[in-house]
């Protein structure tokens, strides 16, 4: 893998996609790497306003780290590889969960579809 300088980081407001956050920070710090996250809106997740899905990240983002909200609508997975494409990320680090209620799958459809589609490597955090 060459240099890390961009991270992707998809967030749902969900616990697994808070670990992904907090290893996204972790590795952010050690590459010296910027930090774009991405929240798409609109689907089962329209009930959760974009702010308090970033409210939460800011608080622990260290102040001096660059980072940038980007909040789509749309097909959730198409919408991920869009920004990352848009922004040239290095990598995406996502959670292998999300809000989603079914048990017994190991990772959920927007990870799935983001593993299969994306041309940069993807950290599935679970
Ligand atoms: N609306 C979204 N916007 C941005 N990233 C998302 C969104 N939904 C999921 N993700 C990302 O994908 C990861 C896995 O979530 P996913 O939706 O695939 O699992 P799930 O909710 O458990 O299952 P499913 O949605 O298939 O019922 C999340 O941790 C997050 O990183
Ligand atoms: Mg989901």
């Amino acid at each position: 893998m060459s240099k890390i300088k961009k991270i992707l980081v998809p967030v749902d407001g969900s616990v697994s996609g808070c670990k992904a956050v907090d290893e996204a920070i972790f590795f952010a710090e050690k590459c010296d790497a910027e930090l774009d996250f991405v929240y798409v809106a609109g689907n089962i997740n329209k009930d959760i306003p974009s702010h308090i899905v970033f409210d939460r990240i800011w608080e622990k983002l260290p102040g001096e780290r660059k980072a940038r909200k980007h909040v789509k609508s749309g097909h959730v997975a198409k919408s991920i590889l869009e920004v990352a494409d848009e922004e040239g990320s290095d990598i995406i680090i996502m959670g292998s969960r999300g809000l989603g209620l079914l048990k017994g799958v190991l990772i959920g459809s927007v990870s799935q579809k983001v593993i299969e589609e994306a041309k940069i490597p993807v950290m599935v955090i679970k």
